[in-house]
């Protein structure tokens, strides 16, 4: 179940109804699905072939159509970060800058953790979204925010589009923005 913390004053929120309350007033969905619908050889596996992909976007197929008919993606595909990705370093350097883009961001986490870093109301500030198997988040269009991992460095998610095109990154450069 995903957890919040408040940057400015440190403060946890956890339980799905205080997450999902507080995540309500900021205006990011949140939802959460089944992992354990997976079989248990594709909860743990973050190196996967074209087929296993498949298989795990079949799993959820009636949770991603759902979400797609409720709120209008067009497509949607299936990212598996890890270690054994090519360049991850360079890759989260790129990902951890505070950006916004046209379209909302959506990640349903299958496997392994992630974690966004959104900008909140005035009176909340930055705060962060420690996701897990299961969590499915949208970030509102031109909300400043980053996703990046965290420390298992490890993740599957399903991301959700409705023009591939409408989420590309436009940098937000925030002075008040203090990295963690
Ligand atoms: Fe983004």
């Amino acid at each position: 179940m995903a957890e919040i913390r408040i940057r400015n004053t440190n403060e946890r929120i956890s339980g799905e109804e205080n997450v999902k309350s507080f995540l309500e007033q900021q205006e990011v969905l949140y939802e959460h699905w089944n992992p354990g619908q997976l079989p248990a050889s594709l909860q743990e596996k973050f190196i996967l072939s074209d087929e296993e992909k498949q298989q795990i976007l079949d799993t959820f197929d009636s949770e991603i159509r759902d979400l797609a008919g409720r709120r209008g993606y067009k497509t949607w595909d299936l990212i598996a970060l890890s270690d054994a990705t090519p360049n991850l370093n360079e890759l989260l350097k790129k990902f951890e800058q505070v950006h916004t883009h046209t379209e909302d961001e959506v990640r349903a986490i299958t496997a392994g953790k992630g974690i966004f870093i959104i900008k909140g109301s005035e009176d909340v500030g930055y705060f962060d979204v420690e996701l897990e198997a299961g969590d499915v988040i949208s970030v509102p269009e031109n909300k400043a925010h980053f996703f990046t991992l965290m420390e298992n460095r490890k993740i599957v998610a399903v991301r959700l589009f409705i023009e591939t095109e409408g989420w590309i990154a436009h940098p937000y450069d925030d002075p008040s923005f203090q990295k963690a």
